[in-house]
């Protein structure tokens, strides 16, 4: 399945403040969507469950592009068949450009020193095809393969011919969370978050990329040695570490780590994965391997000094008395036969119902989100519509690399991530935005809810 091609989807340019007709024709055998992740927009044009598009059908979205420079995507999103769809190919990028980012000093030419790269991790049958099942063990951990397609193609070769290049990372995975990082352990800036840039870039040797998630690095290539972009696929499972190794986990790593302990996915943050990595072996855990993304290739040697913007964007500053309410969100799952017979997968005790509408918020206002995973697996939580801020996780301020604009954050087990979000315009008594699970099967067994902005 592809949009335009057999697999993947023409990467689309926008620039802020145009308006955009997008005209959407299906020649698919089973109903399809087309959603603009991250975009804020009215719901008749969002490209969620309720904007089917039929076998030979069309639809067509009308929408003001109202977003900071930055890295989106479409993907369908069907009512329980997102996983299946977007895993056969129906994705693809969105560049928006705005006048503020283009105008830093950073590499934009597309293609040549600014690559978009599409993360997507594929099992394949020997004939070729690709494997999509939902037996009990890839709906909970969701559908993940052992090869990995950037862009659609495997082991991809760049030749640099620039001193910097600027990647633009989607993780369009269905499951599969990442570590990113060089294979020579170069450090490198993070620049942009989902929806748009940071205040001022940030130094790091690596990046995490839950399902959903975007960011845009700048990586120095002016030494002319070749090097790679690797990715290390990441344990999403707590195997119940806090009731039965709390103790244990600290004296094996050091008082300093007890909040790892206390709270064993927190760690991918700090990059102490692989102080753990033997205790997690075996299970659940073999999922748990390095990918190469991107082997990069520089035309020459030049040893330029590469400089950096100081500043990037200015941001609102996050102001959590602006809120008029609180809403909490409790992500569960339940397992075994529970889950299998469906309903297992839940936002407050709810599983998606295309008819139920589950919250109703009043435009113009700020709300605090506060989600909370009960369950032992961490997921990347998504919202429709906006681009939210995160106030703190567990009380604690975000990594720098997560105060600018997001739109989907993962939520780690035990954990609540506080956000704040301002729903500006657009009402719609009748028609929904989504926020979800970005696991995709996850989001089609259930864990998925509706909301609609009124006046
Ligand atoms: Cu990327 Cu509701 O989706
Ligand atoms: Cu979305
Ligand atoms: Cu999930």
């Amino acid at each position: 399945m592809g949009i335009n091609q057999p697999f993947l989807g023409p990467t689309l340019e926008m620039h802020d403040g145009e308006s955009v007709q997008m005209n959407v024709r299906s020649a698919l055998s089973e109903t399809a969507t087309v959603h603009w992740h991250g975009f804020h927009l009215p719901a008749r044009a969002d490209g969620g469950p309720h904007q089917p598009i039929e076998p030979g059908g069309s639809w067509t979205a009308e929408f003001d592009v109202r977003q900071r420079g930055s890295m989106f995507w479409y993907h369908s999103h069907a009512h329980r068949r997102s996983g299946p769809q977007v895993y056969q190919g129906l994705a693809g990028m969105i560049y928006v450009r705005d006048q503020a980012s283009e105008a830093l000093d950073l590499p934009n030419d597309y293609g040549v020193d600014d690559i978009p790269l599409v993360i997507q991790d594929r099992a394949f049958a020997s004939d070729g095809s690709f494997i999509y099942s939902t037996r009990m063990r890839n709906v909970m951990m969701g559908m993940m393969g052992d090869t990995m397609l950037v862009n659609g193609v495997v082991e991809p070769v760049f030749e640099a011919k620039t001193d910097r290049l600027r990647l633009r990372l989607v993780n369009g995975s269905n499951a599969r969370f990442y570590r990113f990082g060089f294979d020579d352990g170069r450090s490198f800036h993070q620049i942009g978050s989902d929806g748009g840039l940071l205040e001022a870039p940030v130094q790091t040797d690596n990046v995490v990329l839950a399902p959903g998630e975007r960011a845009q690095v700048i990586v120095d290539v002016s030494d002319g040695r070749p090097v790679s972009l690797v990715a290390d696929g990441l344990e999403i499972m707590d195997m119940g570490m806090r009731g039965m190794g709390g103790n244990r986990g600290r004296d094996m790593m050091g008082s300093d780590r007890m909040r790892g302990s206390e709270r064993p996915m927190g760690d991918w943050m700090n990059g102490e994965r692989e102080s753990r990595g033997g205790m997690m072996g075996g299970g659940m855990m073999d999922e748990r391997r390095r990918f190469t993304i991107l082997d990069i290739r520089p035309a020459e040697r030049r040893s330029q000094v590469i400089t950096m913007p100081r500043r990037l964007a200015t941001l609102p500053r996050i102001d959590p008395t602006a809120a008029v309410r609180t809403r909490r969100f409790v992500l569960e799952m339940g397992m075994g036969m529970r889950m299998m017979r469906g309903g297992g997968f839940t936002i407050n005790g709810r599983s998606m119902d295309m008819q139920r509408i589950d919250e109703s918020v009043k435009v113009g206002t700020t709300e605090i989100w506060q989600v909370e995973n009960a369950s032992m697996m961490a997921h990347p939580f998504h919202i429709h519509d906006v681009q939210f801020r995160i106030i703190d996780r567990d009380g604690r301020a975000p990594a720098a690399a997560e105060q600018g604009l997001k739109d989907t954050v993962v939520v780690f087990p035990g954990e609540a991530v506080r956000l704040l979000l301002r729903f500006e315009d657009y009402t719609d008594p009748d028609l929904p935005y989504m926020y979800h699970c970005h696991i995709l099967e996850h989001e089609d067994a259930g864990m998925m809810g509706q909301f609609v902005v009124t006046s």
